[in-house]
């Protein structure tokens, strides 16, 4: 049952029931649409209440339900809001928890708004590259008012019913219950007090103007410009605000709902209809089912306080969740806990944080030089050196003294979490926590599953990253894990690059123009080139066979490590990140070139994006073939919150869907061709070619 039916006297009261947020899915609006017709053939029903049931009215229009034939099926949500805005007896939507997007633009089709306080209301579609398309466009701004209404709709916003009950002039809401668990009893009398109050109020009959007309609008274009870069749905959102101040209602809603319509096609909306979706895919495990039993995590010890430690630390400070510190050293402790306080203050200085709220977080924060002072925490993240005997000696003494049941997580970048498990008698406790820096910033949380991790510390740590506001991916065991396996292929391709004719302002300037943060090579300056030049001289040993360009190594061996040696592909001034190119770095690159006998060509920003992109969507192919990632979107996820991928182009392998995937293997097989590439690495991984063969896709 998709919406169940009740009658209180008099009053009919239908309730949506579609967990989790009652997602207006096809069968809960045949549901609303069967109740209405049901209340209003019953000569005893006065009136009628549409509320929700569970965590709140509704979260919108099933997001599920996009790109199917089942979205527009009918009833679809404007012919259901058609229904109740018809209804001859007055129809009171009974708001609590959330009413976003088209649970909101039910609630405006109603007669009458009773909202309990503490409501999440909005009109979140602008997040998901669309804009209302159930009306909310045309009747927000009739009880809002225009800048009120167009400020919620092009931000997508949640604002509090109380506070937005507060606005002068508002008729969103006719009452604000006392408290939400009075609300129900509140709706009733509201809707019995008005139940024959005649004509019925309906929100397309209340004017819509801006006093200053065209002017206005002119002014909210320009404002939305900036967010409009690469999204189109922001300035069609001002559109369809305008068009409810200029059009009779019923032309103004067809306006928004062709503009609706054309966005829901749009690449963009599809990127970000798929990372809500994926976000949330990537905290669930196939095989750990979500009743799997959690431990009670209320402590937790890093050891080291260097860059890392110190980062990690941050997150569960800030989740009120006490974290005690260990080092070898007092002095090492003082700088890790001095770091911590500057950038504590930094958010303090800049207003992002209460000083109270500073000094509550560095309270739940000690230190210790003792590993028996740890044995009480509910888990532990290593943070040291990335050396194996150093690891080694760590979680012998991890184990010796924490607690049965503690959970050991290790935050090595590149280390084998199966060899550091084994390190200790507990394997099943032992977990893979790879933070990315800084990490009390970055979103992304690699959660390593070793082979013997028990389902219950997956659980347990895929909770705990919610908890720290991280979005977490699990990821096997394998040398990089997904993120930096990945990387390391884009990475050669810039080499490749380098060699066959371009500069590294060239390489850069393409794929940031395709819309990265930061192209490979401003980017190995910023993380320093000499962490891969370490990665490089274990594979010239380990994988004599992988082809490279040697220019990094030139670069490193003059000392160019990046940033934090004030130069490396580019220069930097010292205390900015501009990245000023050097004639040296591309003599060198061309002096490397003539040895080679190598001549430049000239290569299109087409080619140089498709080899770097390309690059990440094989070996991605191969690490999902290898059960490494469990699904597509959370190689996405990983590439999109950690690595700067284009949010609106929805990560490498929805990028690679929107390609088409059959395209992309072909320009595998040209790129293979190139005797300056890597032929074998071109080969398309066996996954990828069915799939394109198949006509099939990654997502
Ligand atoms: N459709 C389908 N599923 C939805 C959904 C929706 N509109 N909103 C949330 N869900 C699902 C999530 O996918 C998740 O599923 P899971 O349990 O299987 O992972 C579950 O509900 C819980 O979601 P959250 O983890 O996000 O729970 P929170 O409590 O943190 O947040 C929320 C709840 C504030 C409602 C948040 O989910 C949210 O912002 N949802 C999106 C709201 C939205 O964008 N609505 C507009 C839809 S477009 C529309 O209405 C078009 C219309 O104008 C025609
Ligand atoms: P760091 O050098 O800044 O900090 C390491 C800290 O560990 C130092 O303060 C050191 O005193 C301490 N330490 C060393 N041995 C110890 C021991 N036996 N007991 C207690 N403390 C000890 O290093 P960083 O960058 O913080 O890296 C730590 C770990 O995080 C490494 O495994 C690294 O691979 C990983 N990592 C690093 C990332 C980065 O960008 N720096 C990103 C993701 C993971």
């Amino acid at each position: 049952m998709t919406a169940q039916y009740q009658v209180h006297g008099d009053v009919a009261v239908i309730t949506m029931n579609n967990p989790p947020v009652n997602g207006l899915g096809l069968a809960t609006r045949q549901g609303l649409a069967d109740g209405l017709a049901k209340a209003n053939a019953d000569a005893a029903v006065k009136s009628i209440i549409i509320t929700g049931g569970g965590k709140g009215f509704s979260g919108g229009a099933d997001i599920n339900e996009f790109g199917t034939d089942k979205t527009m099926q009918e009833p679809n949500l404007p012919s259901v809001i058609s229904v109740l805005e018809n209804s001859p007896k007055p129809v009171v939507a009974a708001i609590y928890g959330v009413a976003m997007g088209g649970g909101l633009e039910l609630a405006l089709g109603c007669h009458y708004r009773v909202a309990a306080p503490g409501t999440s209301v909005a009109l979140p579609e602008v997040k998901l590259g669309l804009l209302p398309g159930a009306g909310g466009t045309q009747r927000l701004p009739r009880l809002l008012g225009v800048e009120a209404a167009l400020n919620m709709i092009v931000s997508g916003e949640p604002v509090k019913s109380e506070m937005l009950a507060m606005l002068p002039g508002q008729k969103l809401f006719d009452k604000i219950a006392a408290s939400p668990e009075s609300l129900a009893e509140e709706a009733i009398a509201f809707a019995r007090s008005v139940a024959d109050v005649r004509p019925l109020p309906l929100v397309r009959n209340l004017p819509c103007k801006h006093p200053q007309g065209d002017a206005y609008f002119q002014f909210a274009r320009n404002m939305v410009k900036g967010m409009s870069k690469n999204y189109p749905a922001p300035a069609k959102c001002v559109d369809a605000v305008e068009a409810a101040t200029k059009n009779k209602f019923d032309d103004g809603v067809a306006v928004e709902r062709e503009i609706f319509i054309n966005l829901m096609w749009t690449p963009e909306s599809r990127a970000l209809r798929h990372i809500f979706l994926g976000e949330r895919a990537a905290s669930k495990i196939p095989d750990v089912p979500s009743s799997t039993p959690v431990r009670d995590i209320k402590s937790i010890a890093v050891i080291g306080a260097g860059t890392m430690g110190g980062g990690i630390a941050m997150n569960f400070l800030n989740a009120g969740i006490p974290v005690k510190m260990l080092e070898m050293k007092q002095e090492a402790l003082d700088r890790g806990i001095a770091t911590i306080r500057k950038n504590y203050e930094s958010q303090v200085a800049k207003k992002k944080l209460k000083q109270d709220k500073y000094e509550q977080r560095m309270a739940l924060l000690s230190t210790t030089l003792s590993y028996d002072e740890l044995g009480d925490a509910d888990m532990v993240i290593e943070a040291v050196f990335e050396e194996i005997g150093v690891k080694e000696a760590v979680f012998k003494e991890l184990d010796r003294v924490m607690k049965p049941g503690a959970i050991l997580a290790s935050n090595t970048s590149t280390l084998d979490v199966d060899k550091i498990a084994a390190f200790t008698k507990r394997p099943e406790d032992v977990v893979g926590l790879h933070f990315f820096s800084p990490a009390n910033i970055m979103k992304l949380l690699e959660v390593v599953r070793g082979a013997k991790t028990a389902k219950d510390v997956m659980a347990t740590v895929m909770g705990i990253a919610k908890k720290i506001r991280k979005t977490a991916v699990v990821s096997g065991v394998c040398d990089g894990f997904i993120g930096n396996r990945m990387i390391e292929q884009y990475g050669r391709q810039g080499g490749f690059l380098l060699d066959e004719g371009c500069t590294p302002a060239q390489v850069d300037k393409a794929i940031e123009k395709f819309g990265f943060a930061m192209g490979p090579f401003r980017m190995g300056d910023l993380a320093g080139n000499d962490i891969g030049w370490a990665i490089r001289k274990r594979r010239y040993t380990e994988q004599p066979d992988m082809k490279y360009s040697k220019t990094a190594d030139l670069l490193c061996e003059k000392g160019r490590f990046g940033q934090k040696t004030g130069a490396g592909w580019y220069d930097y001034v010292p205390g900015k990140r501009d990245a000023i190119p050097n004639a040296e770095v591309v003599a060198m690159i061309e002096e490397h070139r003539k040895s080679l006998g190598i001549t430049p060509r000239k290569i299109s920003d087409e080619e140089i994006v498709q080899r770097l992109v390309f690059s990440l969507v094989n070996e991605a192919a191969h690490i999902l073939e290898e059960g490494i990632a469990s699904k597509a979107s959370d190689i996405d996820m990983v590439y999109l919150m950690g690595y700067g991928f284009p949010i609106y182009r929805g990560g490498p392998m929805n990028y690679a869907d929107e390609v088409g995937l059959f395209n992309v293997v072909q320009a595998m097989n040209r790129f293979a061709k190139n005797p300056l590439d890597d032929a074998k690495f071109w080969q398309p991984a066996p996954l990828l070619a069915k799939l394109a063969a198949e006509g099939k896709t990654f997502n």
